[in-house]
């Protein structure tokens, strides 16, 4: 099999106006490319045929499929059944105990693989010019691993109790998530771009006695202060008696007081003799936070056993991965966000191949960082995002061009919509045009993988993510959940649970119900909008609640709106998002001022330092548009489509007569 070559697409017709937060996606996109023969030959799945009877027997007899595929994996104890189902609420492998960290580090040891590499770290800066670069093998793992395993048992923590992570990306936040794991404690990582009060909301919701952080992190050669920001939040939340601190910069934070620790003084004396907790398959692995369509974040959870199942097997099939193949794999997503859990650590490492961790910028020293580190390391799956993509075409083709990227085979994108400008860029300077795209659509909510490619099997286009991963019902309905016609828009749902699928919400089962169950009877509903094509592939088309992705990031707009309210100056703010040409969407805020403060450029930057504040750098606007008012209609609704179209600089389509002022628009284009 070989690809289509681009010359047969049809760029004439393609025209890619993706409206995300509406339904009107125009995307139309009819190029295709077959999996390239060097990836088919040997894939684990090798042709569409036997997807779609893996498929079928998944979606048919889904006890079998997965009772197999968990049969991989280490146990302590088999499972009595594969799934309980009471809508909304599943059990996988009821009464089956095992353990995330021995299937990620102890298993291999049991077959002989200890001296394996297992992560490959690169720092960002550099020694005498050279890579900075750390393997780490399968015993290294359980030994750094088990030793602070004890070091969090002799500061107290139990299995059950939730310790809370905020470091950079080094090799002690791999050892640190992999210890909780090991010990039953549940872990809440909090990604090293969020502020104070992003760690201080989320230490008091997830009950959290301890931190764990690093002094600072590097990016681009500068200090993330880490461990400053763990002091403020806990100036504002007393819940925290523990700090334990990793000296990652070495530039002075402060170990104050009895309150914060050291690790390597904790490390120094700790014993590496620490068996795995046998846990019950249910028992909670982890939350993780992510934004919602009100102000607060939602703390995600999921459990140990279908969790690693299905992280497992989506990591095998979707990058297809073969550890007697040279197999070096490389996501560049931070261990912050679900796909660094999923994708850097816990999928990966029981697939036996090494994955690479890398702590700094794209951009560092010079923009071709990620080439060279690809040719150095020959790595060949690689993962990132289409902001990411999108910043490369923009960097130019001679940074790629410098480097032989020819030991990769797989190539994926998470996160967000790919334009097929940035997947067409990405298959030809990146892939050769010889290696398949994964366009891989999934949640934290999800776990893993839930509509992608299978690369050795798939026949992609530019902007789908294609079809169901095994065992997955996905489909595209109106809210009274029935399938609506080829091409339309609708609902994304899945309609059977999967191993992956989160168990809750931590502490509020209401808005579990509420967010996930309530808008389409009797399926989870994703919050996107989504069509599926005559070939069966799915298209996304944004998200159809208040929720924006920003350069692959969620954020709920509620929340920007109250971090820009909570400026002494600002008397009302609306959030929408545009489309942008790096980040994808773009955040456009629109705010009224308090009476006696004067709109500038000036307070444009203060308003969003603040915003950096409260939230994080990520959540900052790329347009602020003052208003004397915001459109309303007439019952004091905020006309937030008029507010899209107006920060997309379109032209008006919605109605406009409900409003209540129609001069605050021409007011509004003019700034936007
Ligand atoms: C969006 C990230 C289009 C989507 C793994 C989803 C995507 C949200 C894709 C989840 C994709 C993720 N194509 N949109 N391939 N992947 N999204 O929880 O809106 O950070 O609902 O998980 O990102 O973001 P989250």
């Amino acid at each position: 099999m070989s690809q289509t070559p681009p010359s047969t697409a049809t760029p004439a017709s393609s025209t890619t106006s993706n409206d995300a937060n509406t339904m009107e996606s125009t995307l139309q996109e009819s190029r295709m490319f077959a999996p390239p023969a060097k990836v088919a030959e040997h894939a684990h799945i090798s042709s569409i045929e036997q997807y779609e009877k893996m498929y079928a027997e998944s979606i048919e007899n889904p006890d079998k499929f997965w009772g197999e595929q968990a049969a991989n994996l280490h146990w302590f104890k088999k499972w009595t059944r594969v799934l309980e189902w009471e809508l909304p609420d599943a059990k996988w492998f009821v009464g089956g105990k095992t353990n995330l960290c021995y299937n990620a580090i102890d298993r291999q040891i049991d077959d002989g693989l200890g001296d394996q590499v297992a992560i490959i770290f690169e720092a960002e800066g550099m020694i005498d010019g050279k890579a900075d670069v750390t393997k780490l093998t399968y015993n290294d793992l359980k030994r750094e691993v088990s030793k602070f395993a004890n070091v969090l048992k002799s500061q107290g923590v139990k299995k059950g109790d939730v310790v809370t992570i905020y470091m950079g990306m080094v090799p002690q936040l791999a050892i640190a998530m992999l210890a909780c794991a090991r010990i039953g404690a549940p872990h809440s990582i909090i990604f090293g771009g969020f502020s104070a009060n992003a760690i201080r909301d989320r230490v008091e919701d997830g009950k959290s006695r301890i931190v764990i952080t690093c002094d600072g992190s590097w990016r681009r050669g500068k200090v993330v202060p880490l461990k400053d920001n763990v002091d403020q939040a806990l100036t504002m939340t007393d819940r925290v008696d523990t700090v334990i601190m990793y000296q990652r910069t070495k530039q002075g934070a402060p170990v104050t007081n009895g309150r914060d620790k050291d690790w390597d003084t904790l490390m120094a004396d700790a014993s590496d003799d620490c068996p795995c907790e046998e846990l019950d398959s249910e028992d909670l692995a982890f939350i993780l936070y992510t934004s919602g369509s009100t102000g607060k974040p939602k703390g995600i959870m999921h459990t140990v056993g279908g969790y690693m199942v299905y992280t497992y097997l989506t990591s095998k099939y979707t990058f297809d991965l073969h550890p007697d193949a040279n197999d070096v794999y490389w996501c560049t997503a931070d261990i912050g966000w679900i796909t660094g859990h999923s994708y850097i650590i816990y999928g990966i490492l029981p697939n036996r191949v090494p994955t690479v961790m890398y702590e700094g910028a794209p951009d560092t020293p010079e923009k071709d960082r990620f080439w060279e580190m690809i040719e150095r390391h020959k790595v060949t799956k690689f993962y990132t995002a289409p902001t990411a993509i999108r910043a490369f075409m923009k960097w130019g083709d001679d940074y790629p061009d410098k480097h032989d990227l020819s030991s990769l085979k797989v190539i994926g994108t998470v996160g967000e919509p790919i334009n097929p400008e940035a997947w067409i860029w990405y298959n030809q300077v990146i892939g050769a045009e010889n290696c398949p795209i994964v366009d891989t659509w999934w949640q934290t909510e999800t776990a893993g993988h839930m509509i992608t490619p299978m690369p050795g099997a798939t026949t992609t286009t530019p902007g789908s993510c294609t079809r169901p991963f095994f065992g997955i019902d996905a489909a595209v309905v109106n809210s009274e959940g029935e399938e609506v016609e080829t091409n339309q828009g609708g609902i994304l749902v899945i309609r059977k649970p999967w191993p992956g699928m989160l168990r809750g919400i931590y502490g509020d089962r209401e808005r579990f119900h509420d967010t996930y169950w309530s808008k389409v009877p009797g399926f989870y509903t994703a919050g996107d909008g989504a069509r599926k094509d005559e070939n069966g592939n799915f298209w996304i088309m944004g998200r159809i609640d208040d929720v924006i992705v920003v350069a692959g990031h969620n954020l709920g707009t509620m929340e920007v709106e109250s971090a820009l309210v909570s400026h002494f100056s600002v008397a009302e703010a609306a959030v929408v998002g545009f489309p942008h040409d790096v980040k994808g969407t773009g955040v456009a805020a629109f705010v009224t001022l308090k009476p006696a403060h004067e709109e500038s450029d000036e307070l444009r930057k203060k308003i969003n330092a603040h915003v950096a504040k409260e939230l994080g750098p990520i959540a900052k606007a790329d347009k602020i548009i003052f208003a004397e008012a915001l459109p309303k209609t007439r019952s004091g609704k905020i006309m937030r489509r008029l507010l899209r179209d107006i920060a997309a600089g379109k032209e008006i389509t919605s109605d406009t007569s409900t409003l209540e002022d129609r001069s605050i628009v021409e007011k509004l284009q003019a700034q936007a």
